[in-house]
């Protein structure tokens, strides 16, 4: 390797030692784009000579320079490698609903062995919670939450057989009973809290209380909604699907609903016979649908989910679905207008005319991020209905000279129709050339500054090559070499990418970005891009940041799914984690560490602010509930010991 940024050095110390370099190599480049990143970030981090050429035009008029350092409200604690939470000191945490849990007096009681039942499965909290929003409906605490996906080596635990001669391997369903209880495990939760002396409780019963699986009946609005592509022979019309899948991430809407995103979707379907062909089989390659799926093997007892039986059945899941939490009989909303990929989250801003702003990311190696921008402006106590359905998609492309522009997805432009644009967005995407991602994952808007963040988690492929020299490309073919937002080079720890609209407008499509961060571990590669960016610190390292929320202060709460070896080039990271970044300095503090195994994601606040609530998912056992029983993801209650407001 030729000479690196030694850690201690400035930036400009080391650009005076070493300019000009003797040769370059790809190495040097990917440095020298790594650096530039932190030129731009001059005013925030003051990394020196880099911001006066990347960054001192394009930063005027920013309202984020106008601010204020944010007070980071606690001191960061150490990480943890063991099967517990921690927070700082003068916090306290409990749990506060674990899957399997009762929504209902009417629930199967959990079993320390076997869980839940599938008579009575929809029932219960569901698995692997994920993203979550908490809603005023009437002043009531109701909080909506998705549950992933399942781990069926622990559902399926009681069909399991350890011998190669039995139908059933363990984790896999052998029956339409198994399917049926990981069916209904899944989807989307919703349910009213009420905190008494004891702490934060469901409310067991409560009229607002809702399980949304993958068997609940929506309908279809936008360009696809009714399109041949969307019918099936139990579906012809092509308006009504039945369930939503694999929610991660989550969103709302500032008229009071929910918003859960479908991403991987793919698999959850496999075949019996043969993939089909010609259009529908192309976009099952871009999509990932194939014969096994993921192992749920709905399709061995469920033709739906047979793509040879019902090739349309795919198009139908990968949306953003709208849930309304204040209405239990009310049917939840497949909004086509806004894409078919592997949506992450869905982050609304106003645009300054008062157009929705909604954006999202596709969270797959080289895939894209995009925004939506309604047709008309959204009014408080107006009429919403046409917020998500009538108005323009949009793909981003980034340059390297730190300008970006939102490239809208018409038919001209992609040379699609408007049904097949909805459906096959990522091939929409790509003809416009969109920017290949280090899988984007959550999107924020922060509330205090007219700019939005984005965690691309990692991509071990970045920038690699195949035998014949050739950089590696996305599903659709589209290259993965570095690039500006994306600098590194098998990125496995992963950077949060932050962007400016022009003219402080959410609606414009033009906009500046800078990373925020680039994680990475000083203390393993002391030198080089590899070490991250100067915010990154022995005290608060991490990897694959993942879930994002930017509270009401400006603060930017960052969840990790990483690798939690906590050995090699993630020595010093410890478990998942949650940490807190000011925007204006930069610096960021660990918060609360999660237990072993597991991935923090989600993240809201209690109606008065006085209570965080955050996920926990797909812990390893003993969490929470000790040793000798199953392990279950929990949400988790976090507050101030002080009983003061956080966030
Ligand atoms: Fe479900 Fe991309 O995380
Ligand atoms: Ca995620
Ligand atoms: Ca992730
Ligand atoms: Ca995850």
């Amino acid at each position: 390797m030729t000479e690196q940024k030694p850690h201690h050095l400035t930036f400009d110390e080391w650009d005076e030692a070493n300019f000009p370099r003797p040769e370059v190599q790809d190495f040097d480049r990917v440095v020298e784009r790594a650096i530039s990143r932190r030129g731009f970030l001059g005013g925030a981090l003051a990394f020196g000579s880099g911001a006066a050429v990347m960054g001192a035009g394009l930063l005027k008029g920013s309202t984020a320079l106008a601010q204020s350092p944010v007070t980071i409200p606690f001191e960061g604690i150490a990480a943890q490698t063991d099967g517990t939470i921690h927070v700082p000191e003068s916090y306290d945490w409990d749990v506060l609903v674990r899957w399997g849990d009762p929504l209902f007096s009417d629930a199967p009681e959990w079993n320390p062995q076997t869980g839940i039942p599938t008579e009575g499965s929809d029932r219960v909290f569901g698995e692997n919670t994920d993203g979550m929003e908490i809603f005023d409906v009437n002043g009531a605490n109701v909080l909506v939450v998705n549950s992933e996906y399942t781990n069926n080596d622990i559902n399926l635990v009681g069909t399991a057989t350890a011998d190669g001669d039995s139908v059933a391997e363990a984790g896999t369903p052998s029956s339409a009973d198994d399917v049926l209880r990981l069916q209904n495990f899944q989807g989307v939760t919703v349910m009213e809290l009420a905190e008494g002396d004891a702490g934060w409780s469901v409310v067991v019963d409560s009229p607002l209380n809702r399980r949304i699986t993958h068997l609940t009946p929506m309908t279809f609005t936008g360009p696809a909604a009714g399109h041949e592509l969307m019918q099936t022979a139990a579906d012809p019309t092509g308006m009504e699907s039945l369930g939503t899948f694999n929610n991660c991430g989550s969103g709302r809407t500032p008229w009071g609903t929910y918003l859960t995103c479908e991403e991987n979707f793919n698999g959850y379907f496999g075949a019996t016979g043969d993939l089909p062909t010609g259009e529908v089989g192309a976009g099952y390659a871009r999509y990932g649908i194939s014969v096994d799926g993921f192992g749920y093997n709905y399709h061995a007892f469920d033709a739906r989910f047979d793509v040879s039986e019902t090739p349309n059945e795919p198009h139908r899941a990968g949306w953003i679905v709208e849930i309304d939490p204040a209405n239990p009989e009310s049917t939840p909303i497949k909004h086509t207008a806004l894409g078919r990929f592997k949506h992450e989250n869905a982050a609304y801003a106003l645009a300054n005319d008062g157009r929705l702003v909604v954006y999202m990311g596709d969270d797959e190696r080289g895939e894209f991020m995009y925004k939506w921008v309604s047709a008309n402006p959204y009014e408080e106590g107006g009429d919403t209905s046409t917020l998500l359905v009538e108005g323009q998609l949009f793909a981003a492309t980034f340059a390297d000279d730190m300008t970006g522009e939102w490239v809208a997805l018409t038919e001209e432009a992609t040379g699609m129709d408007a049904a097949r644009i909805a459906i096959f967005t990522r091939t929409a995407a790509s003809a416009v050339g969109a920017t290949t991602m280090d899988r984007p994952e959550w999107i924020a808007v922060n509330p205090t500054a007219a700019e939005a963040y984005c965690c691309l988690t990692n991509n071990s492929r970045r920038g690699a090559t195949n035998d014949a020299g050739e950089v590696l490309t996305n599903a659709g073919g589209d290259p993965m070499e570095v690039n500006g937002p994306n600098p590194r080079e098998t990125n496995d720890y992963g950077q949060i990418l932050r962007w400016r609209p022009e003219n402080d407008d959410h609606g414009a499509v033009d906009f500046t970005w800078d990373l925020y961060v680039m994680a990475g571990n000083p203390t393993v590669h002391t030198e080089g891009p590899y070490a991250g960016t100067d915010n990154i610190t022995a005290g608060n390292l991490f990897n694959s940041p993942d879930g994002m929320m930017i509270d009401s202060t400006g603060l930017i709460w960052i969840q990790t799914d990483g690798d939690d070896s906590n050995e090699g080039d993630f020595e010093g990271m410890g478990n998942n984690q949650m940490l807190a970044g000011d925007p204006v300095s930069g610096e960021i503090r660990r918060f609360l560490t999660g237990p072993k195994g597991s991935e923090v994601t989600g993240l809201t606040w209690s109606l008065d602010k006085r209570t965080m609530f955050v996920g926990i998912q797909h812990p390893a056992a003993p969490f929470p509930d000790g040793e000798g029983s199953l392990p279950r993801s929990a949400i988790v209650t976090v507050k101030r010991a002080d009983g003061e407001m956080l966030g």
